[in-house]
């Protein structure tokens, strides 16, 4: 089954692995990638987006840049020790010739899917801002996407950037509370599959090798990015947390999913917290199940999945 997607994305290095995946992928139709903040500023997610898809020879994909912060709260600095002060690495990189579209990036998700009705899926890896500003502009959206696949949250697992938050829910709660309770065919792929998944240093080299001038940049961020888990983690390899939702969407029989109630906390010391309360279990207060039903990603078989990513780039 092949799938018509918009990437939402914070490039960032391994956005840059799922954004070579969704260039590549014979059963995936790339309409258009849109910025957010989140791993650099979104400037820089929009250079870093355009660059990428000129590489791959994919300079026609449309680019269209979106939220620079978050709705409510103030925004946190990049995180420059671990995707590079240029998102990929800190490597030299070559210049950009094409141009973004002039839409924001919430317009074109609106227009696109407008054009489409029923036909297309989004995938988001940054902090969900554009896609709440989207719901904003057209609240009958839920109406008319195909699915919606989010790389964010944890269930079980735990935090990545405070004990209980993922980076991509932490960075923007209030937009993560609108998206993950808005009603729409919703799954939510979090820490509790990607950090299953470690690409290795033997991956990333067969990846290098199929990937041509795309190929440099994936290993040259690459390096960067594991000195990050190494030293902090004490993984060797990084997890591709981004490539993990298309993983998801393109070879689903290799998670374990869950239906459930998702919610996000959005002020305290748990903020971007995901909340989930699985279907049909009663909790004292009927708070926790009156949000829509959504999917969860709970197990994944991580080898299948780098593997899968591997072969999809080599
Ligand atoms: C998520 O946060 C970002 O740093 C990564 O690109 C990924 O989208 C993982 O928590
Ligand atoms: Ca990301």
């Amino acid at each position: 089954m092949s799938h018509s997607i918009i990437f939402d994305t914070d490039p960032g290095v391994d956005d840059a692995q799922a954004i070579a995946i969704a260039l590549r992928h014979p059963e995936i139709e790339l309409l258009g990638l849109t910025t957010t903040y989140g791993n650099v500023d979104v400037e820089t997610a929009t250079h870093n987006a355009l660059l990428l898809s000129e590489l791959a020879g994919r300079g026609d994909v449309p680019v269209a840049q979106g939220a620079a912060g978050p709705m409510v709260k103030p925004r946190y600095p990049a995180p420059a020790h671990i995707h590079g002060a240029n998102g990929l690495g800190n490597i030299d990189l070559p210049a950009v010739t094409g141009c973004r579209d002039p839409r924001s990036a919430a317009q074109f998700i609106v227009d696109t899917v407008n054009a489409r009705p029923g036909e297309v899926t989004l995938v988001a890896v940054g902090p969900v801002g554009n896609l709440a500003a989207a719901l904003q502009l057209d609240p009958g959206l839920t109406e008319k996407v195909r699915q919606v696949v989010i790389m964010g949250g944890s269930i079980g697992e735990g935090g990545n950037v405070t004990p209980v938050a993922e980076a991509n829910m932490f960075n923007d709660p209030h937009a993560a509370q609108r998206v993950l309770t808005a009603g729409w065919p919703l799954t939510l792929v979090g820490l509790d599959v990607t950090h299953r998944c470690v690409l290795t240093q033997e991956h990333m080299s067969r990846i290098e090798a199929g990937q041509g001038e795309l190929g440099k940049v994936l290993a040259g961020s690459y390096d960067f990015y594991r000195d990050f888990y190494r030293e902090f983690l004490g993984i060797d390899g990084c997890c591709p947390h981004d490539s993990c939702a298309l993983a998801w969407l393109l070879r689903p029989e290799l998670f374990t999913t869950a239906p459930g109630h998702l919610s996000v906390v959005t002020e305290g010391a748990a903020e971007g917290q995901t909340i989930f309360a699985p279907e049909g279990r009663g909790f004292i207060q009927e708070r926790w199940s009156q949000t829509p039903l959504a999917e969860v990603c709970l197990e994944t078989d991580g080898d299948a999945v780098v593997e899968w990513i591997t072969a999809t780039l080599a």
